[in-house]
């Protein structure tokens, strides 16, 4: 029995070189089949194929920018990717699952208003169409559990994720354009782009730009684990969690300790505010750490000292070149 699935993406490719090296670091083979989440005869094939103890779904489209100027194709992708997904979960009896939800579930007038953001602030009126396919999936799966409370499932609210795995062999390579701020850093430090357009001067910030809570991805990766651990010992009500750090940083915050981190200075330009964005966003982590035992380790410097590593040792992702 496989102890878990990592269920890959729909529209996005995945790497083939970022699974091989996968492989190297942890010392073992890696299942990988490639399927869109959408077509239930894939995953049918799949779940026939396997048989898996646990889900771990991360399958989603996740730019706050481009689900404003295209919700249909986040609601079809991330929405109705996770129908499909859960109707066949059902139907094979796999009912162990862990979500990657966000932290743009939170009501827009709770995050303006009471930060740190606790599990317990109002969700729902988000500012994007991306948080609110996070949002439905959350209801989805709390609708689901009162049909059929045998589902163990943990919703967890990542924050920022930014870094890469300290090898400096896996990281992130964002097709085209990042829409993110800290590979649209890393990119410019490196010289692929000229200059960081930071999104609003005016917000109501400690230096005017937008405050986020960046978690590095190994944090994030280990709080799956413990998700896990958890619904393995425990057949509750399903679980929601923050995963963040607790600290948010602002977008020349980031600037700055990138710049540290590289020795590279970035240059950058005040421009318009970004459509669907907040000026403050960061969790209160405390209840991952009574709940899971878990809490994030790795500081903002690590976070850049990685991202660096990765971009300039891979300057073209997992492409040998640019073309
Ligand atoms: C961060 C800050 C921008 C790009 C993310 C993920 C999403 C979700 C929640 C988990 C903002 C500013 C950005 C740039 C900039 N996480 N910025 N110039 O919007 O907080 O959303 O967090 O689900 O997956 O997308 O992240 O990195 O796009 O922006 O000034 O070129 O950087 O305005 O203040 P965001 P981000």
């Amino acid at each position: 029995m496989l102890d878990m699935i990592l269920l890959c993406l729909i529209i996005f490719q995945i790497h083939q070189k970022s699974l091989n090296r996968v492989e190297k670091i942890i010392n073992k083979k890696v299942i990988f089949e490639k399927g869109d989440l959408r077509d239930i005869d894939v995953l049918k094939n799949l779940f026939t194929k396997y048989k898996f103890d646990s889900v771990i779904h991360f399958a989603g489209l996740k730019a706050v920018g481009e689900s404003v100027s295209n919700p249909l194709k986040y609601y079809d992708n991330n929405v109705n990717g996770t129908l499909k997904l859960l109707e066949v979960i059902s139907l094979f009896g796999c009912k162990k699952i862990v979500f990657s939800s966000s932290a743009t579930v939170y009501d827009e007038v709770d995050a303006a208003n009471y930060i740190p953001l606790s599990e317990q602030n109002k969700t729902g009126k988000t500012t994007n169409p991306y948080g609110t396919s996070k949002y439905m999936i959350e209801r989805i799966l709390e609708d689901l559990y009162v049909s059929d409370n045998s589902f163990q499932i943990a919703i967890l609210r990542y924050f920022n994720p930014v870094g890469a795995h300290e090898s400096g062999t896996i990281g992130e390579d964002p097709n085209g354009i990042p829409n993110n701020l800290m590979p649209f850093i890393a990119q410019t430090a490196v010289g692929k782009r000229e200059f960081l357009s930071v999104f609003g001067g005016d917000y109501d910030t400690h230096d005017g730009t937008g405050v986020r809570d960046y978690i590095h991805v190994v944090d994030l990766a280990i709080a799956h684990i413990k998700a896990i651990e958890y619904l393995n010992k425990s057949a509750t009500k399903p679980l929601v969690v923050n995963i963040g750090t607790g600290k948010g940083y602002s977008v020349l915050d980031m600037v700055k300790s990138f710049s540290k981190a590289s020795g590279v200075e970035i240059p950058y330009k005040i421009s318009q505010r970004r459509a669907g964005d907040i000026a403050k966003c960061y969790a209160k982590p405390s209840f991952a750490k009574e709940i899971l035992g878990w809490e994030a380790k790795k500081t903002l410097e690590d976070m850049c000292v990685d991202s660096w590593r990765w971009q300039k040792e891979n300057p073209f992702g997992y492409k040998q070149t640019d073309c």
